[in-house]
């Protein structure tokens, strides 16, 4: 990335405001996923090597402006110490005179500040907000990529404030979906799941520009099958987007791959009788809910022919065990084709849970730690986070 990095800056010494995404998973007082924590430590560690004096900061989950002991970050401080073993000094504050002296006071590891949304500032990108944040600190890097494109008090009011660098995570994120987007090795193959082609039509332009083929799975294939004029019986379909689904299929031609065949129910439910029909013959009142036994085995032969491949979105319903066998089948596929030396970047929430779920992490290419964060990248929009941090 032509950012500057965190190995460019000379840290020793310095106190250094560390923006990370531990926006993770809690339940019951205990963090559920650490992928978010883990990911993070190379750059903490660096930092610690180097001699700086870190000090981290991040959101968990959406307080409304306000402190709210349900997203606290004493679970996340716990599991942090236990991954870095080195002492996580967590305040209940992320500005003022306690912020310095904890610092001043840091004999070997690392600062954790309070959940900067329990201050109505960060969200707002206020600018007073933004001075408090900054003040204790001399240096600041940036390596929560899941939260750059979200032009926050932490993200890029404080950027604007102190000399900064995007951190080790940050600079991977980028990397790989640049080597996806701008040189991929070809074939490239993406595939794309999820509800929704309202939220993924600029993804699916996107990608269209420069994939070779693009696998279209999940609900938003039923707003292409009503395109065709197929009778989808009761799934799902955005109605306002079947002119566009037709618009991409006509732009798209071979390269837009649907679905040929896909399980069937009559309720989204755990248990529920399935039926596994052809796309064209899916019977009134039943929804569908996952691609079929043949579509896999299109895809899959799609994905083992390719050199490059993204991935956002699941294929069905993947939290019901009958309704998971599509991502399952897509999942395996990447990770074998993963294996045999094709590279692959993993983005989205859902897909990399179901991802973890299956055990398949270790055989994935770059799995990104960002949602929302790497869609809207892949879309080609500026992520203001990145954008605010000074060029290399
Ligand atoms: C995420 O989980 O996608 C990021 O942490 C951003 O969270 P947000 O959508 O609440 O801003």
């Amino acid at each position: 990335m032509n950012k500057r990095s965190v190995r460019d800056l000379d840290v020793r010494g310095k106190r250094v405001l560390v923006r990370v995404d531990f926006n993770v998973p809690v339940r019951e007082g205990e963090v559920t996923d650490d992928t978010r924590i883990r990911r993070a430590l190379p750059t903490i560690q660096r930092l610690l090597s180097e001699g700086a004096r870190p000090a981290l900061i991040s959101h968990l989950g959406r307080p409304k402006g306000e402190p709210d002991p349900k997203y606290a970050m004493d679970p996340v401080a716990k599991r942090l110490e236990g991954l870095l073993g080195e002492p996580v000094r967590k305040l209940d504050t992320a500005v003022g005179p306690e912020v310095g002296e904890a610092l001043d006071a840091l004999d070997g590891g690392v600062v954790l500040l309070e959940n900067s949304r329990f201050y109505p500032g960060e969200t707002k990108n206020d600018a007073g907000f933004s001075d408090e944040l900054a003040a204790p600190f001399e240096l600041y890097v940036n390596d929560a990529f899941g939260a750059a494109h979200r032009a926050h008090a932490t993200t890029v009011g404080v950027a604007e404030r102190l000399p900064g660098a995007a951190g080790l995570l940050m600079e991977a994120e980028i990397d790989y979906l640049d080597g996806v987007l701008k040189d991929p090795r070809r074939p490239f193959v993406a595939i794309l799941g999820g509800a929704k082609v309202s939220d993924k039509l600029g993804v699916i332009e996107s990608l269209l520009g420069v994939a070779d083929s693009l696998l279209v799975g999940g609900a938003m294939c039923f707003t292409f099958f009503r395109a065709k004029g197929y009778e989808i019986g009761n799934s799902l379909v955005e109605d306002d987007y079947v002119e566009e689904a037709k618009r991409l299929m006509d732009e798209a031609g071979e390269r837009l791959v649907l679905p040929v065949d896909v399980v069937v129910a009559d309720a989204m439910e755990e248990g529920t009788e399935t039926q596994t029909v052809p796309v064209d013959g899916i019977p009134s009142g039943k929804m569908g809910l996952d691609i079929g036994p043949q579509s896999v085995e299109a895809f899959r032969g799609e994905v083992s022919g390719a050199s490059t491949i993204f991935w956002n979105g699941p294929m069905g319903v993947f939290e019901i065990d009958a309704f998971a066998k599509g991502t399952e089948g897509v999942a395996g596929a990447v990770a074998e084709a993963s294996e045999g030396g094709a590279t692959s970047v993993i983005g989205g929430g859902d897909s990399v849970a179901a991802v973890n779920k299956l055990g398949l992490d270790d055989k994935m290419g770059h799995i990104s730690t960002g949602g929302g964060a790497s869609l809207e990248y892949v879309e080609g929009k500026e992520l203001p986070g990145v954008a605010v941090l000074p060029d290399n």
